[in-house]
């Protein structure tokens, strides 16, 4: 029997509730055809009910591009490398307790790399009882949503980029001693074109993004902080809360996310997740 889609969008600004699917199996191509129009028109997805082991969460992001290995190799999936655990439980069973305020800061993943990914999977498998939601932004509606002044001032920029280099670089993971100096300052343009909408959107981060190019301290500062600002006003916000089963898909290039921050310390949260490299934004 052939597989029906159904879409219920999850709020004004991004997100869309996608049933009809199990993402455990292969997806036939006119079904993952479907995904994708939808994807490129809203950049986060949300499947319920879903049970995928890290197998199958790999085969899923192979359909999106070749997959990343995580930066951090303490994270990596012990079977499938370019799969990775994103969770507060440490080797010897106890919670990290300090876990739940890691990427806390609007971020992107990985803009602090040459070639930053393109879309990336997370997989609920223990949730908090209470809290531990993840919030997007849509860095295309805050881009078409800025005054004229401010995108003719932007046109041209490059963005500084560094690992937790930014304005909120310090709710995020710190790199092992062996891993600082390896990552060296990348520069994106700030106006990037999404390869498959062909729309323009906002490329910077809390986390990574620390200046441009071309202005000096304090002007690049005001102007980096004012963009971060609007990016994550209310309106162009979901916030996930996350159910056990839950698959959320999101484009890296078009949206920013972040750790809501809010659930007990104690508490175990775990995810699996996948990232992968697509087609790269001009
Ligand atoms: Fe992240």
């Amino acid at each position: 029997m052939a597989e029906q889609l159904q879409t219920r969008p999850l709020g004004g600004a991004l997100g869309l509730e996608v049933t009809g699917v199990d993402l455990s199996r292969p997806i036939a191509d006119e079904v993952f055809d479907e995904i994708k129009e939808n994807f490129w028109r809203n950049p986060v997805l949300v499947f319920r009910d879903q049970d995928l082991d890290a197998h199958s969460l790999a085969a899923l992001g192979r359909r999106f591009g070749p997959l990343q290995l995580h930066v951090l190799v303490d994270y990596r999936h012990e079977e499938v490398p370019e799969v990775s655990w994103l969770t507060n439980v440490k080797k010897d069973g106890s919670v990290d307790e300090v876990g739940y305020k890691r990427a806390t800061s609007w971020h992107s993943d990985g803009t602090f790399e040459e070639h930053p990914p393109a879309v990336a999977i997370l997989h609920a498998k223990e949730i908090p009882s209470r809290g531990g939601g993840t919030l997007f932004c849509n860095m295309i509606q805050a881009y078409e949503t800025l005054p004229d002044e401010t995108r003719e001032r932007i046109r041209g920029l490059t963005g500084r980029h560094l690992y937790a280099a930014g304005r909120g670089g310090n709710e995020t993971v710190p790199l092992k001693d062996y891993q600082k100096g390896t990552l060296p300052e990348v520069h994106h343009p700030v106006v990037r074109t999404h390869p498959e909408s062909g729309r323009k959107m906002l490329y910077v981060n809390d986390i990574h993004t620390f200046g441009f190019v071309e202005l000096d301290g304090e002007e690049g500062e005001t102007l980096l902080n004012g963009l971060l600002d609007h990016a994550t006003r209310d309106e162009f916000v979901y916030h996930h809360r996350w159910s056990h089963g839950d698959v959320v898909i999101w484009d890296e290039r078009a949206t920013m996310h972040r750790g809501a921050g809010d659930y007990a310390p104690t508490e175990r949260r775990i995810m699996l997740r996948t990232i992968s490299f697509g087609e790269r934004p001009e």
